[in-house]
């Protein structure tokens, strides 16, 4: 189980999410209003910011080069892989 947060339009989320889930199924179980789209990793609605931790995407074609440089993370594709997980979304 991994901790996630979840900073958004100035207030934080936690939900704990199983490595076999990912954040935005878990986030819509929880009614955490993440915004999304096509949840195969193409549209990029889901983006956000990892700001601590890691996960694994299954998909990220939605992301440039540099946009995966710079952490940005696909929140439909992300499964949990650390303990601790944060995800900033603009
Ligand atoms: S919802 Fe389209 S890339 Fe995540």
């Amino acid at each position: 189980m991994s901790t996630v947060k979840v900073l958004m339009d100035g207030k934080t989320f936690q939900m704990e999410v199983d490595k076999d889930t990912t954040i935005l199924e878990k986030a819509m179980d929880e009614d955490i209003d993440i915004p999304f789209s096509c949840q195969s990793g193409i549209c990029s609605s889901c983006i956000g910011k990892l700001n601590e931790g890691k996960v694994e995407m299954e998909v990220n074609d939605g992301l440039s080069d540099e946009e995966l440089e710079n952490g940005y993370i696909l929140i439909c594709q992300s499964f949990p892989r650390s303990e601790k997980i944060t995800i900033e979304i603009d």
